[in-house]
């Protein structure tokens, strides 16, 4: 459906023009004085300078012109100028009719859908995933949702980082620990084990021990950094070891992303893209794009408009070695030659920064990607504690995921087993959903750029600007309707008419925005839209129902009239969060 903004500027367009003015000037928003009208536009202010004339002349004049008036009751120029917008009585009404008719509520999809990479997640196998992941994540599974309900073909790659120095320590680990396994046999020709040598617990004590021992003892670094090279070369031995640690923490990171509602299409990661290093470093100089600096390769991106100094992306080392840069321009190797994508968005942290501006400026100086492919690094901030610092345990150290999902459901219990609204084996999974809500809602609510401090007390509150508010409305929402059915009403053939109270005009005016605050968070590539939306819904939707007798009114019309206002804003926040990865449940 058409944005209902534009709806009414259209109409506005049509008056400057008979009017004799630009209709660029039409600009039309929402009224800051609703008690007077719905909309307004200040266009004849802006235009007062161009046209010489005072700006209230031109606002009569407008208001004089307009006829088209399928939305627009009634347009008034008021000093000094502005133009208040009353809206037909119907024309919320039907718009919010046809919306209740629609799957996707009025949405308006791409005229020409892209093919979107959303890279994000990128854990490290064997090691825990810890806040830090939680964040691309959440961030990156959101904004896939998003272009796909846009109606764009969305890919999600997790980007695994399973290649380079740390699996050469967890080799080097495991052959100090188990020297006598087949692996470590370089005259072994039969068959490995198809059973890993280690769990996913062993595995995540395995890395951090070898690789604080790798700090202190140099002769093990040595043995790890050769590991390292071996692996790279195809030894046959540390690729079944390698292949282990894949399986083991390929499995573990499923079941921790799968609890926490986040799925991704390609399990690719960093080892995939080293096949296509050779080729493109020996292009890349044939071409002249890299050239040798010190002995390692580099390719110049500063560019002149540049203020500060952009130094040169580096993709071989003097050695010979890879780094991290080579992988991320050979995935984009991989990436245009197998999908092929107009977009790709890097759901990264800020961090990370210019490395990103290094490898997307060579990637595209050197033609790895098309010109016109647009790649997006969406670098978020750090996740606070209150004290400021990044998030840690109670001791202090790193925050797992795991953990951090435990610690908030059973807050979440204790909040609800206390209200007793629920019943004993509900509970539990009502905590699960609703503590979901809270992470979730706690990190996307924030601009994704932004550090912000992870306040569980605030996060888990029922009141404010929180998940669970927003899930405590939709509830709310849900009982008034179970109710309406109980007693006999039917959800069928339903329509809403002009709103009779301020407050319903505001519930109705906020529903309509649907359209346009998705479109907006997809093109800003920004959640945080989606969350400010519905708690303005939440809250426009909360005064109407403290300020009306919902089920008991008298008048048979009206009633039919406010339950399908209901049933309306329930799909929209019930489909807003969705989009933020979490969903509601019945009761809480
Ligand atoms: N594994 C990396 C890390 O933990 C993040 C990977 C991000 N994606 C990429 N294409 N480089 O820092």
């Amino acid at each position: 459906m058409e944005k209902i903004i534009s709806l009414i500027e259209k109409e506005m367009e049509e008056a400057f023009e008979k009017a004799g003015y630009d209709k660029s000037y039409a600009k039309v928003t929402l009224s800051n004085r609703p008690d007077l009208c719905e909309y307004q536009c200040n266009g004849a202010m802006a235009g007062a300078k161009a046209y010489r004339k005072a700006p209230i002349a031109i606002a009569q004049d407008v208001a004089a012109n307009l006829s088209a008036k399928s939305c627009i009751k009634e347009a008034e120029a008021v000093k000094p100028g502005f133009i208040n917008i009353r809206l037909k009585e119907s024309f919320a009404a039907d718009y919010l009719n046809e919306m209740n008719e629609d799957e996707a509520l009025g949405l308006t999809k791409a005229d020409a859908p892209k093919m979107i990479i959303v890279d994000y997640g990128g854990p490290n196998v064997a090691k825990p995933l810890h806040v830090g992941h939680l964040r691309s994540a959440i961030i990156g599974e959101s904004l896939k949702r998003v272009a796909r309900a846009m109606g764009h073909k969305v890919l999600g790659d997790i980007h695994l980082g399973d290649w380079g120095y740390q699996m050469g320590l967890i080799i080097t680990e495991l052959r100090c620990r188990q020297p006598e396994l087949p692996y470590f046999d370089d005259s072994f020709e039969g068959e490995y084990p198809e059973e890993a040598p280690f769990t996913i617990s062993e595995l995540e004590e395995m890395y951090p021990a070898a690789s604080s021992r790798a700090k202190e003892d140099e002769d093990y670094r040595e043995q790890a950094l050769n590991a390292t090279c071996l692996l790279q070369n195809g030894h046959r031995g540390y690729t079944a070891v390698w292949n282990h640690i894949m399986a083991v923490s390929v499995a573990d990171l499923k079941k921790n992303y799968e609890s926490l509602g986040v799925s991704f299409d390609l399990w690719k990661g960093e080892a995939d893209a080293q096949r296509y290093i050779p080729d493109m470093l020996k292009r890349l100089k044939e071409e002249g794009h890299a050239r040798v600096d010190d002995g390692a390769l580099v390719i110049d991106v500063q560019e002149e408009t540049d203020t500060k100094e952009v130094p040169p992306c580096m993709i071989q080392k003097s050695d010979g070695a890879s780094l991290y840069g080579t992988t991320d321009l050979a995935t984009l190797v991989q990436r245009e030659q197998d999908y092929h994508p107009d977009e790709i968005i890097y759901v990264v942290d800020k961090r990370q920064e210019l490395h990103f501006e290094q490898v997307f400026r060579a990637a595209k100086k050197a033609g790895i990607v098309r010109e016109e492919m647009k790649l997006y690094f969406l670098g978020f901030g750090t996740m606070n504690g209150k004290d400021g610092k990044p998030f840690k345990t109670r001791e202090g150290g790193v925050m797992r995921l795991e953990s951090l999902i435990a610690d908030i459901g059973e807050e979440m219990y204790k909040k609800i087993t206390d209200n007793r609204t629920v019943s004993e084996e509900n509970a539990a999974r009502t905590a699960q959903i609703v503590g979901m809500s809270a992470i979730k809602y706690g990190d996307l609510s924030n601009q994704a750029s932004k550090d912000y401090v992870f306040d569980v007390d605030r996060f888990t509150s029922f009141e404010g600007n929180t998940g669970p508010y927003i899930l405590y409305t939709i509830v709310r929402i849900k009982s008034i309707l179970n109710k309406y059915r109980e007693n006999g009403g039917s959800l069928e053939g339903i329509k809403m008419e002009g709103a009779r109270s301020e407050s319903e005009k505001a519930l109705m005016l906020e529903a309509a925005k649907y359209n346009e605050v998705i479109q907006a968070a997809f093109e800003d590539l920004a959640p945080h839209k989606i969350c400010a939306y519905i708690y303005d819904l939440a809250n426009v939707f909360n005064r109407f129902y403290h300020e009306t007798k919902i089920l008991a009114e008298e008048d048979g019309v009206r009633k039919k009239s406010y339950i399908a206002l209901l049933v309306l804003t329930k799909k929209v926040l019930e489909a807003s969060i969705v989009l933020l990865g979490f969903e509601a449940p019945e009761r809480m």
